[in-house]
């Protein structure tokens, strides 16, 4: 074996690498190979003038909302973006004491402060707290068919449904409340699908629906803004590591290209952005979302992505789930009110309303979190999802403040109510470099999936090893759709890449 000490030579060329796109999985992957000394030679290739991504912070109001990712899930020793948050001061003494760290809500949100009706009444908190447990009771059970070769049925919606069927010819209450716990129970499932960022929770398959896991601590957020966090990732990266405006175009791999920089170096991958701009490439880690990897399926691959690669992309799920920000000069709620639900009357699970979504869209509004107070004014996020969530968003500002003045009238019971004084709102479905929110596991999709669409390619050893590297949310198996399981995900392919150099320098050594 050679002794490794002495000469004290350059660093081993780790090759060239590119990330695409730069969220929170892009990011994390830059910074962890530039923190090894082997990467010198890394670009971040990002399509849009600014980082972050779905991590999104605008100014707003007089002050800053978040219209992309909200809370840290999980705010505890285990949870990366807890973790870097408390690293760079980012977080409160509140967020940051051992209780809060301690708190297992089991991913449940809070019960709601109010609850209107669309007829402006006020819904009985203890029959919505009631409603609430069956809900979560039931959607608890859908643990048991975790890694079940057979379910019941298909989808976790119909889970639902079908023990609710059940439960409910046990119901004594008389009809009107009968109805009333079912227009609450579309409430939750609405909510449900927020969480899932779906369009309907039979869309959600059963067997799969455990894997997703929980950390525990009560749920936080960033009272500067969660971008402060991909700012301060991004900032720690050298100078012209990041190049903005340069959207990838045609991932070309398997292949044979040379730079004038390295001249003689053969590199397998080529990156080619709108504008015809080139980065040859030993590797590139992939980040775009899932919903930009469906869109652009057959053409950002030459060669195309192997067929099981493009059935996987083609079978998980990615849905949409905005946020409407509503600016109030008076609030119409009490000081103290932090969430605000909105229960339709005469809505059920068990329906499906088939009139056109013009007319129905804001149904699917599930209620709203009320903000802390701005300088000037008293701020409503309210939350929607799914096909409704996407003709939202193409309505004009004046349209949108116009329904929502209307529903606002009713669930308050005032006619005469102000309507909102300006809104802001998401639109993750039209953003070209998004496609919607985050992604969930599918029906006739399962966990394994995730992982097929973590591997790396090419699948076979001949070729040069680790061309194309996936990343971002959509691939991380049991944190899918939030910002930790984005950045473990930049994190495991960094390493990855680490590690084959590691690896190969071993090798070496090892060479009689
Ligand atoms: C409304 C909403 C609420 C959310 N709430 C929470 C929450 O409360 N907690 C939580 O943990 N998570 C939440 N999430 C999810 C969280 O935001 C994401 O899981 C996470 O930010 C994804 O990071 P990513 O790096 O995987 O992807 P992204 O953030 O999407 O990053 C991908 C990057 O790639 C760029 N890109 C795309 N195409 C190209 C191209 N062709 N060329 C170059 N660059 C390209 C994009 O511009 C983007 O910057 C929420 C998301 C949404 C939409
Ligand atoms: C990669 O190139 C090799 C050699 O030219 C070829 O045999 C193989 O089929 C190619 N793989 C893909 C996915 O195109």
């Amino acid at each position: 074996m050679e002794k490794g000490g002495g000469k004290g030579g350059p660093p081993p060329a780790n090759g060239l690498v590119v990330v695409v796109g730069g969220g929170i999985a892009g990011l994390g992957a830059a910074q962890r190979l530039c923190r090894n000394l082997g990467f010198r030679n890394l670009r971040l290739l990002e399509a849009s003038d600014r980082c972050g991504g779905r991590v999104c912070s605008q100014p707003a109001f007089g002050g800053l909302v978040d219209i992309g990712a909200h809370w840290i899930h999980g705010p505890s020793k285990n949870n990366p973006v807890f973790q870097l948050a408390l690293e760079y001061g980012l977080l409160g003494e509140k967020e940051m004491s051992e209780e809060n760290q301690l708190i297992e809500v089991g991913g449940h949100p809070g019960l709601p402060s109010l609850s209107l009706s669309s007829s402006g009444k006020n819904v009985n908190l203890k029959l919505v707290e009631d409603v609430s447990n069956l809900f979560y009771t039931l959607l608890d059970q859908t643990r048991e068919f975790l890694h079940m070769a057979e379910t019941p049925v298909p989808s976790v919606g119909e889970y639902l449904k079908k023990e609710l069927a059940q439960l409910m010819a046990d119901w004594t209450e008389d009809e009107a409340t009968k109805s009333l716990k079912l227009s609450i129970l579309n409430t939750f499932f609405n909510l449900e699908c927020c969480v899932s960022g779906c369009h309907s929770m039979d869309l959600v398959a059963l067997g799969s629906f455990g894997e997703y896991a929980m950390l525990p601590g009560l749920d936080c957020t960033f009272s500067e803004g969660y971008e402060g966090l991909t700012n301060c990732i991004m900032t720690s990266l050298p100078k012209n590591v990041i190049q903005f405006n340069k959207p990838v175009k045609i991932i070309h791999w398997n292949g044979s290209y040379t730079q004038e920089k390295f001249p003689g170096v053969k590199f397998p991958v080529l990156v080619e952005c709108e504008g015809g701009e080139q980065f040859p490439a030993n590797h590139v880690i992939v980040t775009m979302s899932l919903g930009v990897l469906k869109e652009q399926l057959t053409t950002l691959f030459d060669p195309p992505l192997p067929h099981s690669k493009a059935e996987v992309i083609k079978r998980m799920g990615f849905g949409t789930n905005n946020k409407i920000f509503v600016e109030f000069e008076e609030p119409f709620w009490e000081a103290d009110c932090q969430q605000i639900q909105v229960v339709w009357e005469d809505s059920s699970p068990f329906v499906d309303d088939k009139s056109e979504l013009e007319n129905i869209w804001f149904k699917k509004l599930i209620g709203f979190l009320v903000l802390p107070p701005f300088e000037s004014s008293y701020v409503l996020c309210g939350f929607i999802a799914g096909l409704e969530s996407e003709y939202m968003e193409t309505l004009s500002d004046e349209e949108l403040i116009s329904s929502l003045t209307q529903v606002f009238r009713r669930i308050t019971g005032n006619p005469q109510l102000s309507g909102p004084r300006s809104i802001l709102r998401s639109k993750w479905h039209s953003a070209p470099y998004t496609r919607g929110s985050y992604s969930y596991v599918a029906v006739g999709s399962s966990g394994e999936d995730i992982d097929l669409l973590a591997q790396p390619l090419p699948e076979d050893s001949s070729a040069p090893q680790l061309q194309i590297l996936f990343a971002g949310e959509a691939t991380h198996r049991t944190y899918y759709s939030t910002t930790h399981g984005a950045l473990l995900s930049g994190w495991r392919e960094a390493d990855r890449l680490i590690n084959l150099y590691d690896s190969e320098a071993q090798q070496q050594k090892l060479k009689p």
